[in-house]
């Protein structure tokens, strides 16, 4: 990997302390970041660099909760990271700032070469790269280093807005240097997708309509919105989840396999499934998708505060904490194979998992005995928690007779002492020095994900009176999403779609 120098924009900010730092001194504890590396933090604040190393190593203690030698280390990892005040929206800012990286890569020895990362608000993402342009800071050339970019969600507000955002980056940066982040790509499991389908013989000759009945992609938390009242009530759950994280994971489920396996290839299939989404009419929106908000509740943990009452948030606020969606993916693979997505603050659980239901026998032969064993073989894909893969199918009961019981076989990875997980954003963190551009989202990928989206959109602000369904807070969501699986799927008593497969045991 190429000595380089990491600039972080919104450097005090929640994501950075919470999520970038932390995923960094992991890589570091690995010995996984280049041998020549600094971290420059940039934002508004007038810190120096030792007042700012102070300020993550709290923050550090405070989210990851450290044993004593961790924090020996982690400060030693702060002796990699410096801090730059700068005034993002002022054009003046960027020159002494483009001194002290030139500064630092004379005084470490590390040459120019450039990583940015915006963990700013969206607002920024225009205002940065125009600002970096001004001193050149843009540029790759034969005589300079780098220079990447990577971005956070949400990329844009609507199609609109993205195309504006793209038009904006793409004034400044080509496409290979742009790294559009989303979380979800660098998790183990959701790679793994790639591995199940693409390295086994047995899946992926029954991946398709002749097989599969119906596939449900789930992610669900049992978190409140957290103190982010002020984004999330302008976003929602569309936005906040379903256009990004949830459209990867059908993606990943729904995509050809590329001929080879780099960047290109696997970002032109993941943009294909986006363009074989069936548009839907203004029925059909009203048909497939069901949106709910979290309602104040009382449950074991104790009280729990309805989404309108949370700091930030309007105390009308139409916005959706949950949805569930069914979309058709129109080509010879999925022709007709409904796609159940859903995502919900405020549920009774964390878990988000692939389960892909395989069609029942045409005649059924043997008794049914209890859950499941109508419509028996599932393949579940368990991206969070207990990660890992498990397929339930039918077996005998001993004794008499021939009935059928639900059993399963299970992988986890937790399982396999010699796998060490990093988590998501080392992963793309490191990725992204790399230059490997594969797990991140490419700009057609994103458009095509919101033209399909934001027909939603459109149709709920055109029509205010959308039904927006209250759930109590810890609960499964509104029982309307319940409807959005027909009658004929009902083959296994315990399953609904304001259920997960996880609680559906016998
Ligand atoms: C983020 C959303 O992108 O993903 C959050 O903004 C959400 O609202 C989070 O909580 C979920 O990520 P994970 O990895 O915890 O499933």
């Amino acid at each position: 990997m190429e000595n380089q120098i990491l600039v972080i924009f919104g450097a005090s900010g929640d994501l950075t302390k919470r999520k970038l730092i932390p995923s960094l001194f992991q890589l570091y504890e690995k010995g996984m970041l280049p041998k020549k590396f600094a971290i420059l933090g940039v934002a508004r604040s007038a810190y120096r660099d030792e007042q700012y190393r102070e300020l993550l190593k709290d923050a550090f203690i405070k989210y990851t909760k450290p044993e004593e030698e961790a924090i020996v280390k982690f400060g030693e990892f702060l002796n990699l990271v410096y801090y730059q005040s700068l005034e993002t929206t002022n054009p003046e800012s960027y020159e002494p700032f483009k001194l002290r990286l030139q500064e630092m890569s004379t005084s470490l020895e590390i040459p120019d070469n450039y990583l940015y990362y915006l963990s700013t608000p969206p607002t920024l993402y225009e205002v940065i790269p125009k600002g970096l342009k001004a001193q050149g800071l843009h540029k790759e050339s034969a005589f300079t280093g780098f220079r990447r970019i990577i971005i956070e969600k949400p990329f844009g507000y609507d199609l609109k807005s993205a195309q504006k955002l793209h038009k904006v980056l793409k004034g400044v940066f080509q496409e290979s240097q742009i790294y559009r982040i989303d979380h979800y790509l660098g998790k183990e499991t959701v790679q793994n997708i790639l591995v199940l389908r693409f390295a086994n013989g047995i899946f992926e000759n029954l991946w398709n309509r002749n097989f599969i009945e119906r596939v449900e992609v789930t992610a669900i938390e049992n978190l409140s919105i957290e103190g982010r009242g002020g984004y999330y009530d302008k976003a929602g759950a569309l936005r906040d989840m379903v256009q990004n994280h949830l459209a990867q994971l059908v993606a990943l489920t729904a995509m050809e396999p590329p001929s080879v396996f780099n960047a290109e290839s696997f970002r032109n299939e993941v943009v294909k499934v986006y363009q074989a989404f069936r548009p839907m009419s203004d029925v059909d929106i009203r048909n497939n998708v069901v949106r709910g908000q979290y309602l104040a509740s009382t449950t074991a943990k104790g009280e729990n505060r309805g989404y309108r009452e949370e700091e930030g948030v309007d105390a009308l606020s139409r916005t959706e904490t949950y949805l569930a969606m069914k979309l058709y993916i129109d080509n010879f693979r999925w022709q007709g194979v409904p796609f159940y997505i859903r995502t919900g603050k405020q549920m009774p659980t964390k878990v988000s998992e692939i389960v892909i239901h395989f069609k029942p026998l045409a005649h059924r032969l043997f008794k049914c005995a209890g859950c499941g064993c109508n419509s028996c073989t599932k393949l579940i894909i368990r991206i969070q928690p207990d990660e890992g893969i498990q397929i339930k199918f039918g077996v005998k009961i001993p004794g008499s007779g021939f009935s059928v019981h639900q059993a399963s076989m299970d992988f986890k990875y937790e399982n396999v002492p010699s796998f060490s997980f990093i988590d998501a954003y080392s992963r793309l963190l490191l990725d992204g020095m790399q230059g490997d551009s594969t797990l991140f989202t490419r700009t057609d990928a994103v458009e095509t994900s919101w033209a399909f989206f934001d027909s939603v959109l459109k149709l709920w602000e055109k029509d205010p009176e959308f039904p927006l369904y209250g759930y109590p807070a810890g609960t499964w969501g509104p029982k309307e999403a319940d409807a959005l699986i027909p009658d004929s799927y009902w083959t296994n008593p315990c399953k609904n779609l304001t259920n997960t497969d996880l609680y559906c045991e016998l």
